[in-house]
């Protein structure tokens, strides 16, 4: 007779952010340094960017240096224990080395030894893409725990005498904690895209394994990244705005139910354009890119952090997150902020927005805040 196994339906479940945090280099590289490297000045950079600083990673930091910092703080802020954690996606297009990927190396770092652990590489969209496949394997219910994390090291790749590039990047890392729950919140729209035939627009094009490094690529530069400045401009303009826009259908939403707009930190004048396009008024808008320039894909992880620790996202907050890049790709997601409860579901459903969930929320601010204030601005 012909058996049968008994298969275990698995519920599907809501997924919300837990924890969150983020890793810096020590040194900041204020504009007025790139005067002595390059044809350039402090004003040019400020006006044409609006970046006035960015973090460089020195000799003993790099990608995953970065990201195990920004995944500490978040398993603190979240108040788990690493062993806890069932994956790691690290979005990066920076990885200490092309094999292994940073994630294992990550995994190893912060103790997580029962997870598993995989780079996306998305570029400057990597976050955006990280974020909604975890949640779609939180909502399949296979995984409860997913440490996601955004983090690159571009300095690392950059012509110091192209002008037009050097100036625009900086190093970091931002991380977040995604967590099972039976309460209705987290992601509910989502837009990932890509197209190629941009892909020599913005690309690094040695050190693959269509051009191999050798001594000849090397003279050649190849190994650096390479960017058609104003081609990206248009493209990240246009995507902003109308990815915004689709998925604010998607959801049902205008654009007055967003609480707050969270774009990748490339350029204000990208950001500026496209949020007056969509209507968007700057109070809310997070920007960050004055500090940090543009930290590729750690730039979304590192304003959602800040935009938490400085009180300007709240529970029941809607956030719109939209990450565009190398590739092309991009990458738009909305989603509810508000810290679950280990209240039982069906209470959930009541107290979603009320006062318990927000005591979550505060409980998990301070943690964050003594968790960052005990390692400095690391
Ligand atoms: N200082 C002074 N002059 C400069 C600099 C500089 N740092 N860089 C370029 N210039 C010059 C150019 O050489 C050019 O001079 P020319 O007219 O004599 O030829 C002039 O400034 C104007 O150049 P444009 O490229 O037209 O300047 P633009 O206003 O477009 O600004 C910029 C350049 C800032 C690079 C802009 O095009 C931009 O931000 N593009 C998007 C870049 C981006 O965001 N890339 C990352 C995407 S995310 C990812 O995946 C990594």
């Amino acid at each position: 007779m012909r058996r049968f196994s008994t298969v275990r339906r698995v519920t599907p479940r809501y997924a919300q952010i837990v924890g969150w945090g983020k890793g810096l280099p020590v040194r900041a590289m204020h504009n007025r340094e790139f005067e002595a490297l390059v044809d350039t000045s402090d004003e040019w950079i400020r006006s044409r960017t609006g970046i006035v600083e960015r973090r460089i990673v020195g000799p003993n930091e790099s990608t995953v240096t970065l990201a195990t910092a920004a995944a500490r703080q978040a398993l603190a802020a979240a108040d788990l224990d690493p062993r806890r954690i069932d994956l790691i996606i690290v979005a990066t297009c920076t990885p200490d080395t092309l094999m292994p990927a940073a994630a294992p190396l990550v995994q190893q770092a912060i103790g997580a030894t029962r997870a598993g652990a995989i780079d996306v590489n998305a570029a400057c969209a990597g976050f955006a893409y990280a974020l909604v496949m975890a949640n779609g394997m939180i909502a399949a219910g296979t995984h409860h725990n997913i440490l996601v994390i955004g983090a690159d090291t571009l300095s690392r790749w950059v012509d110091w005498t192209d002008r037009s590039v050097c100036v625009l990047f900086g190093d970091g890392a931002g991380a977040v904690v995604l967590q099972a729950t039976d309460t209705p919140t987290g992601l509910f729209g989502a837009q990932l895209r890509a197209d190629g035939a941009g892909a020599g627009l913005l690309c690094v094009p040695g050190g693959g394994t269509r051009m191999p490094p050798t001594a000849e690529t090397i003279a050649a530069g190849a190994h650096f990244i390479h960017m058609d400045g104003p081609a990206v401009f248009k493209f990240a303009i246009q995507i902003l705005t109308e990815s915004t826009r689709d998925v604010l259908a998607q959801a049902g939403l205008e654009v007055g139910d967003i609480d707050l707009f969270v774009p990748h930190q490339a350029n204000k004048r990208i950001i500026d354009s496209a949020m007056r396009a969509v209507g968007i008024p700057e109070d809310k808008v997070f920007i960050n890119l004055d500090r940090y320039g543009n930290t590729s894909a750690a730039s979304i992880p590192i304003a959602l952090c800040e935009a938490i620790e400085s009180g300007r996202m709240r529970p029941g907050d809607n956030v719109l997150m939209c990450g565009f890049g190398a590739g092309l790709t991009w990458g738009t997601a909305l989603f509810q902020w508000g810290v679950p409860t280990d209240v039982p579901a069906s209470d959930q459903w009541r107290l979603a927005g009320q006062s318990i969930v927000t005591s979550h929320h505060d409980r998990a601010l301070a943690i964050a805040r003594r968790a960052v204030g005990s390692r400095g601005s690391r």
